[in-house]
């Protein structure tokens, strides 16, 4: 055995085959019904006229580091043929193919020439100027066979280094395939569209399309994209996923849609001027109507929800529902709870989501009683004016429903005067330049909660009240680390990792012997010499574990510290499927994966000289997909999914989930992120951890932290926003999967916030992540976030400038990766000379203290991996 864990076995294990049988039973719960005339379920399998781009070629998840290299792929023309449907219109798909085929020759030979013009690199070009979605093919009279249902595939693919296009072709839907999609919608009794997407399109124009009979949100569903479908047309599964975003009627109903990345053509600044109104809290809060609003989804049933009773232990509220299945299917119904808070003086949001629970499976006639429970702190608003997290006296409304727009109000809790439950210092001032909506809302129908006196609705039907005091709460008041102390040690022997293992020392003792070189080694990732070639194709500079994204230094193998080994994520584990080693086990170059830059194995090895490594993992759903399940349960099984294979292959640290919020909907990455609200992202990146963590030694790096919320210049965009909205939408995600699941790591983010990169943000990383939140993971930035990568950015005039190493080490962002020698030697003369270098300064107690937080991380899994 070498000294990979990979197989030299080419046959599918038997995780693999598990690992999609799995990750089927997830992706079941993760398709949304947005409408359906009673077409759905179909009676039998039939004959199927199948059209649209995402057929054939249907999406299993998004392009870039997210993308996961599994061995094989069903898409949906082969899951309905698998299902025993007869797809009758392989004529129109083929002559697809060939179209698709030619579009795509004609954009790579584009790319090769144009990364020759730019003298950069072949993925970079692909990753900044990805291809167009092709023009579907058109439509002969000889297609229009018939057959007993029409479907057709709307699929679009996104990812980093870009953002979505409003227009047609991505948004939008190209007129083509409106026109085509009409003529069929025309023609077939049953019509069904089928969207293999990884965020949001425009809807409205399909709407206006008479003769649609359902409409599915099929998502991207990782390798067995295809095989769910029929599964769903046929009733076998129920649909019971929920939209975790608003879908709006159009673009520009969307808070942030003129200014949003290119939309204006400035992609060095964003300003947040919609604040807090962000998604539902905006649609809802200034009453705009909606395509879908946050929450639906149907299903082939119909549930009535209850509200039974509620009761406090603390601070902790629970809400009990009983849900009964009223119609003729077996499903699961998604309870939502929002809570609405009084006004103060401060503006608030219309309602939030404090809660939610998705029942099992309800046969006809069966009922269920479920409970949600939440924290009510979780109704504190942020108050700039007094930098503390502020709950205002009056009344708390609670209402349970089925999405946004449809709820019922259950309870009353009403706090006799307002508290502030944390005290914070102030950390940013308000930039003169942002100037932020505001409401002045009044709740729609009944009670206005602002005026609401309990005398009011106390003995009213079904609806209950709590009293509860603000004497009752702890207020937290959080101390500042300000400057950082240097460590010193008594022990004198060389201190070793087995040391500390066996108690004998601790990771402070060795930490405190390093030289200053050997801390700046430990504080940027193993990297490699740029003449050993480039800093690393994206995310692919692994040496541990080919394919993986990076490694920590090994420079103290001596110690014992060996590298901590990091894969991407969020659909399942990215490492390179099959490489090879020489004799001795050293691995050969060829094989590297980046989407479709693919470097060729080297055909001069074969058996007689070389041996072939196996490292197929498995695509799950894409984390948008993920989300829409509701289920917490899901997300935890595919955190156990990824958490077998990261010990099949021997990665330490998964570089996901990506918790960042859908501000809009045109951001790249959305597919890779969970919501437009931050506590369904902090659950899903909780209950993923927790998955993941359970496996011994394995951890998550929830990133990226934070706002990294545009892709289009997505290294130096800054954006400016107040701190209410940065710390109640942007920070709470990361904040309560800090808090739930204590992930063993984070990834700071490339942006800028307030004029300031993310990893050089001592406020954001130190004093919010650090002190008040009490993270005691590894903060490490994103790829290459220190590196001057002119080539990179060929496409932007950039007025920002990069993160600084020295800026690094200083805000507590203890790991660059995968780093440069550049990083090092910045790191080294920033400490010696006690100059300020890129405008940042640090001692060796900052960096030291980076350092203690690598080795103490590595102590942590080896720790782990040790407990019984
Ligand atoms: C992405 C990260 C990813 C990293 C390593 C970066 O380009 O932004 O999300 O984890 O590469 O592949």
């Amino acid at each position: 055995m070498g000294k990979y864990l990979a197989t030299r076995n080419p046959e599918v294990s038997g995780r693999e085959i598990e690992g999609r049988k799995r990750s089927k039973e997830i992706a079941k719960e993760a398709v949304v019904l947005l409408e359906n005339d009673g077409v759905l379920p179909l009676k039998a399998v039939g004959t199927v006229a199948l059209f649209g781009n995402g057929a054939r070629h249907t999406i299993k998840g998004g392009t870039g580091s997210g993308s996961v290299n599994s061995r094989s792929f069903v898409n949906i023309e082969q899951g309905l043929n698998d299902a025993g449907f007869q797809v009758v219109t392989k004529d129109w798909l083929s002559r697809f193919d060939i179209k698709k085929k030619n579009d795509y020759e004609e954009y790579r030979n584009w790319v090769i020439n144009r990364a020759k013009e730019l003298n950069t690199e072949y993925h970079i070009v692909a990753m900044c100027e990805g291809p167009r979605e092709s023009t579907p093919e058109s439509l002969k009279e000889s297609d229009l066979v018939d057959a007993e249902t029409c479907i057709y595939v709307v699929g679009r693919n996104s990812g980093e280094g870009r953002d979505r296009n409003e227009g047609r072709g991505d948004y939008m839907l190209y007129e083509e395939e409106l026109e085509i999609i009409e003529k069929l919608a025309g023609k077939y009794d049953k019509f069904i569209l089928v969207l293999n997407i990884g965020g949001i399109l425009d809807m409205s124009e399909i709407k206006n399309i008479k003769g649609i009979n359902a409409i599915v949100l099929l998502g991207q569903l990782g390798n067995i994209t295809g095989e769910v479908l029929p599964e769903v047309l046929l009733g076998n599964v129920n649909p019971s996923g929920r939209l975790t975003d608003t879908w709006a009627c159009k673009y520009e109903d969307y808070p942030s849609s003129s200014t949003f990345s290119h939309v204006n053509g400035n992609i060095n600044e964003e300003i947040y001027t919609e604040g807090i109104y962000v998604g539902y809290r905006y649609f809802d809060t200034f009453r705009i109507p909606v395509i879908y609003p946050f929450g639906y989804g149907l299903s082939y049933t119909k549930f009535e929800s209850e509200y039974v009773e509620s009761s406090i232990d603390g601070n902790i509220l629970t809400i009990s529902v009983k849900v009964k299945n009223v119609g003729e299917f077996a499903g699961k119904e998604v309870v939502e709870v929002y809570g609405k808070a009084p006004k103060g003086k401060i503006d608030k949001e219309a309602h939030r989501l404090v809660g939610y629970v998705k029942t099992s499976v309800l046969k006809p006639g069966d009922e269920e009683t479920v409970k949600v429970s939440f924290d009510i702190k979780d109704m504190a608003s942020f108050c700039e004016n007094c930098s503390a997290y502020v709950l205002h006296g009056g009344a708390y409304v609670f209402s349970i429903g089925a999405n946004s727009r449809d709820v019922k109000d259950v309870l009353f809790v009403v706090l006799d005067e307002k508290v502030k439950i944390r005290l914070c210092k102030k950390l940013w001032e308000k930039d003169p330049v942002l100037s932020e909506l505001s409401s002045s809302y009044k709740l729609a129908e009944g009670l206005d909660s602002d005026n609401t006196k309990v005398e009011d609705i106390e003995g009213s039907d079904n609806v209950d009240v709590i009293n509860i005091k603000a004497s009752d709460f702890n207020v937290i008041t959080y101390e500042y680390t300000e400057e950082r102390k240097e460590l010193i040690t008594d022990i004198k022997d060389k201190v070793t990792l087995d040391m500390i293992l066996k108690g004998e020392a601790k990771a402070s003792d060795l930490v405190a012997q390093l030289s200053v070189k050997e801390l700046a080694f430990l504080a940027v990732g193993k990297h490699k010499k740029v003449e050993d070639g480039d800093a690393g194709l994206v995310g692919n500079s692994s040496v541990g574990v080919p394919g993986a994204a990076g490694d920590t230094s090994d420079h103290l193998a001596d110690r014992g510290i060996r590298s901590i080994i990091m894969a991407d994520g969020p659909a399942g584990l990215r490492l390179q499927p099959i490489f090879k080693t020489d004799l001795d086990n050293n691995y050969i170059k060829g094989g590297e994966m980046f989407d479709d830059a693919i470097t060729p194995l080297d055909d001069s090895y074969d058996d007689s000289n070389s041996y072939t490594y196996y490292q197929y993992a498995t695509a799950i759903p894409i984390a948008w997909s993920l989300a829409q399940t509701w289920n917490t349960d899901a997300i935890n099984e595919a955190g156990l999914i990824v958490g077998n294979e990261m010990e099949e292959f021997g990665v330490d640290l998964w570089l996901a989930p990506g918790m960042n919020i859908h501000r809009n909907p045109l951001c790249g990455r959305n597919f890779e992120y969970y919501s437009e609200d931050p506590l369904i992202s902090g659950k899903c990146a909780a209950f993923i951890t927790k998955g993941i963590q359970s496996y011994k030694g394995k951890g998550t790096t929830i990133k990226h932290f934070a706002a990294n919320n545009q892709e289009d210049n997505r290294f130096f965009v800054n954006n400016i926003m107040s701190e209410r909205a940065l710390r109640e939408i942007y920070l709470r995600g990361f904040e309560i999967a800090v808090k739930e699941a204590a992930p063993l790591a984070l990834m700071t983010s490339y942006n800028l916030i307030a004029g300031e990169h993310t990893s050089n943000s001592f406020r954001l990383v130190q004093n919010i992540l650090k002190d008040e939140w009490g993270y005691k993971g590894l903060v490490m930035s994103d790829w290459c976030t220190t590196v001057d990568y002119p080539e990179q950015y060929y496409l932007y005039d950039i007025i920002n400038p990069k993160s600084a190493p020295s800026g690094c080490v200083k805000a507590g962002n203890d790991l660059i990766m995968p780093g440069v020698e550049r990083d090092v030697e910045d790191i080294i003369k920033a400490v010696e000379t006690g100059e300020a270098i890129e405008n940042f300064s640090c001692t060796k107690a900052d960096l030291q203290a980076c350092a203690l937080r690598v080795v103490e991380t590595l102590v942590e899994i080896e720790k782990r991996k040790l407990d019984k």
